[in-house]
């Protein structure tokens, strides 16, 4: 594939990182670009420092490199969109759209959107959310990306513009750290547990919400891309699903591999968003469309995290 061109916004991010790295692998160390607001960045690949909205700077980027695809990471999540509303749907909106305006101009092959669970709301059937459902949801983060998915969804069918989205669920990895969204505690949880042997956490013991392990969101993600234009027939944002559980689940996971965790609840103001997501997920357009099937479930994904932390402290 020679001639793809990729610019990864919003890379130094949790999804980012591992994301750019994966791209680099397949494509070539000189054809990914990773960029972010951030003034610097250790990525073996070219970084550019890039606000998406800055339109300018970005159509720039996208001439000097001659960008063919892009992944459009760059945003505020949940938890932390909610302490400045405007702000966050300044940076969510117009740096899609600034995406969107630049694939259409410059007649890029194919843009990546991430979407989310957030998109849901206390309107949608909380198990087994549909693809279809009413969305009205409860985070100006949300909100922010159910335009999003109309934006992506009305570039492709008035402009043929080949943009292709996915609604996340909470996304786990050990390595990279999450960045102020509200399933973030599944993250902290493995650190803690190995530090400190102990966590308090900000959501409530049953409250189950969708989640998914880097890995399969990597992939997923590349999968999708790799779908024959034809095959993606979702054009807003496909549902896409792995495991589901609640952090008292989680906890006693942990402890089959450290006897001595103990966990405890002090939900804040994130258990009210959490409550308000779907707890499982309908994600049979995407298994039928494209293929997907998850590789990690809560043991493997467990037992796989902590192997790694161990390891990575002992060094
Ligand atoms: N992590 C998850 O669980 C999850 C779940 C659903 C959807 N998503 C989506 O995936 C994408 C990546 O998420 P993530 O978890 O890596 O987020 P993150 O918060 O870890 O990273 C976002 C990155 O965007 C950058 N950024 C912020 N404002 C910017 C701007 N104006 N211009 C350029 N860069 C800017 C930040 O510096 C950060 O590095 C987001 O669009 C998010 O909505 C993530």
């Amino acid at each position: 594939m020679p001639d793809t061109k990729i610019l990864v916004t919003g890379a130094c991010g949790q999804i980012g990182t591992l994301l750019s790295t994966t791209l680099q692998e397949r494509y070539g160390f000189d054809n990914v670009i990773a960029s972010d607001i951030r003034s610097s960045a250790t990525f073996s690949c070219i970084y550019e420092q890039l606000d998406v909205t800055d339109a300018n700077k970005l159509f720039y980027l996208i001439s000097k490199y001659q960008i063919t695809q892009i992944y459009h990471l760059a945003a505020i999540l949940s938890a932390k969109g909610e302490a400045n509303p405007i702000f966050t749907w300044n940076i969510n909106m117009n740096g899609l759209l600034n995406v969107l305006e630049a694939a259409k101009n410059y007649k890029l092959e194919k843009v990546f959107y991430p979407s989310t669970i957030a998109v849901f709301g206390n309107q949608t059937p909380r198990v087994g959310t549909p693809q279809w459902p009413n969305l009205t949801p409860e985070t100006v983060y949300g909100i922010s990306k159910v335009a999003g998915e109309n934006w992506c969804n009305y570039y492709f069918q008035k402009f043929d513009v080949d943009v292709r989205s996915l609604r996340y669920p909470g996304i786990i990895s050990w390595d990279t750290l999450p960045g102020g969204g509200t399933t973030d505690y599944a993250v902290e949880i493995f650190h803690e547990a190995i530090k400190r042997q102990s966590y308090t956490s900000y959501i409530a013991e049953h409250t189950a919400l969708p989640m998914m392990y880097m890995p399969d969101a990597i992939r997923a993600t590349l999968e999708l891309m790799d779908t024959a234009k034809e095959n993606v027939k979702v054009r807003t944002s496909y549902n896409v699903g792995a495991m589901t559980f609640n952090p008292a689940e989680l906890s006693e996971e942990i402890k089959k591999h450290i006897p001595d965790f103990v966990i405890e609840y002090e939900p804040d103001f994130r258990q009210e968003i959490a409550a308000s997501w779907p707890e499982s997920i309908n994600d049979t357009d995407a298994r039928t469309d494209w293929g997907w099937k998850e590789s990690y479930g809560l043991a493997d994904m467990c037992q796989d995290i902590i192997h790694n932390l161990t390891q990575n402290n002992n060094q």
